[in-house]
């Protein structure tokens, strides 16, 4: 048995029901998959759980927070929901698509970018999540700061 799967069996003995446990196993799987969750971890989880990949892509397909594709090493995500979206959210948006030479949606090198639903801190906005640690007040003029930080830290070229 994989390591994978043995750590899934843990996940799954604290839940009454193995469907419980199919989140926390994907969230798992995708950490251990790169940040994506290629077909493979859909096996490997159904497996673990006695559940049809199919149903487990079927879960994951239906929340924002599993990927299906692979991505950079850097992962941009920003929130453009109402809160964030009164405060120049989009502007935030074209200015990550101008710096990093790609569309919200794409992966180039080492950068993902892309649009997400509400992250949670409305009071803060514009959110953006860098490699899921949230940055707060973020605008426009700052996400050059951000990308040349992302830049001098990173493995990837960008
Ligand atoms: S609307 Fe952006 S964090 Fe809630």
């Amino acid at each position: 048995m994989s390591a994978l799967y043995e750590e899934i069996q843990e996940i799954r003995a604290r839940y009454p029901e193995s469907l419980s446990a199919v989140m926390p196993a994907l969230q798992l799987a995708q950490e251990r998959s790169g940040g994506w969750l290629p077909e493979e971890a859909f096996r490997e989880v159904a497996d673990a759980l006695d559940l049809t990949p199919a149903y487990c892509l079927s879960i994951a397909s239906f929340y924002d927070m599993f990927r299906l594709e692979p991505v950079g090493e850097h992962m941009i995500e920003v929130c453009t929901n109402i809160s964030c979206g009164l405060n120049g959210a989009q502007q935030v948006v074209e200015a990550f698509e101008s710096e990093l030479g790609m569309r919200a949606g794409e992966t180039t090198g080492a950068f993902s970018l892309r649009t997400v639903e509400c992250l949670g801190g409305c009071g803060w906005a514009t959110i953006v999540a860098v490699n899921n640690r949230h940055r707060l007040n973020v605008q426009a003029g700052d996400v050059a700061g951000i990308v040349a930080e992302l830049r001098g830290t990173g493995r990837g070229e960008g």
